[in-house]
């Protein structure tokens, strides 16, 4: 007979860390805060222990946290997360940050709920943060893999509410994804797309290269080619005013803003991250004099 302490001490002990421990046991006991500490002493149902078991073991065996909890904090948002999508990181909350600091910019234009497109979805982050956040926007998520669709489609659905009918889950590369109706119409595109070189994989933590997908973190041979496909492809779909945000690594700040200034951008700078390194592209279209 074993209580949610005791498992918690035992948890505690395979994995040399407390923290991920508790995290891990209170999933299977799916309890936190204040229910969590007023149930610690009762007894574990015989059913959860396999469940633990198999969390334990694929901590110990390296998989990364958030894939062992299904789960993982973004925003406002508690999104399911597993090997099909990239876990979802703090930088990139704060590219939304930029992304909605944009769209109130460009509604400050309009006047208008904004439409929103991002590119490579991964687990819906981006895009469903956007659609929850900003009032009326009209949010087109796509991504290239369709096994990533289906976790942002299963994320898009414990949105639910509103905000849930106002976004659209499509399948394809880039804005090959997009129907052409939307040509010109476009107020934001945002976009974290893989943006290592093939070269730097080798340098990567081995629990990022071991586990996530591939395809979501490496772009070809010089890192540089899906910011390119974004950024090149952003003026046929934009309207104007309109601009693009996306998230890069920061030595690529100075490729990037050269890159969008050269596609015909009116304007180009590079906003940072929460530790002050440049991390999102925003480059804007201006409306025509
Ligand atoms: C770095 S992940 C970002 C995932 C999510 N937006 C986030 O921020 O957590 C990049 C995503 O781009 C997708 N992707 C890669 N190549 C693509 C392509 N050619 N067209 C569309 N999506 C692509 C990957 O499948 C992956 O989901």
């Amino acid at each position: 007979v074993a209580t949610w302490r005791e498992l918690e001490r035992q948890a505690r002990e395979r994995l040399g860390n407390g923290q991920e421990a508790k995290w891990l046991v209170q999933q299977v006991a799916g309890r936190t805060g204040a229910e969590w500490l007023a149930d610690l002493d009762e007894r574990a149902p015989d059913r959860c222990l396999p469940f633990l078991e198999r969390m334990v073991e694929r901590r110990v065996a390296g998989e990364p946290l958030q894939y062992v909890l299904g789960s993982w904090g973004f925003r406002r948002l508690d999104l399911s997360i597993d090997r099909r999508v990239l876990i979802p990181r703090p930088e990139t909350e704060q590219v939304v940050e930029h992304a909605i600091a944009e769209l109130t910019r460009l509604r400050l234009a309009t006047g208008k709920p904004p439409r929103v497109v991002d590119l490579g979805t991964g687990s819906g982050a981006i895009a469903l943060s956007i659609a929850v956040e900003v009032a009326g926007a009209e949010v087109w998520a796509s991504d290239a893999s369709d096994d990533a669709l289906v976790v942002a489609r299963a994320n898009l659905a414990g949105v639910g509410g509103m905000a849930a009918t106002r976004v659209r889950m499509v399948s394809g590369r880039w804005y090959d994804a997009l129907p052409p109706e939307l040509v010109g119409r476009v107020d934001l595109i945002v976009s974290n797309p893989p943006y290592l070189a093939e070269s730097e994989l080798l340098d990567v933590d081995p629990s990022v290269s071991r586990w996530e997908p591939v395809e979501a973190l490496v772009a070809g041979p010089t890192g540089m080619e899906a910011i390119e496909a974004v950024v090149d492809g952003a003026q046929r779909w934009l309207r104007r005013p309109g601009s693009v945000v996306v998230e890069l690594a920061p030595p690529q700040a100075g490729p990037a803003v050269a890159l969008a200034l050269a596609a015909g951008f009116t304007r180009a700078v590079v906003r940072p991250d929460l530790t002050g390194r440049p991390r999102a592209l925003v480059a804007t279209l201006d409306r025509p004099p």
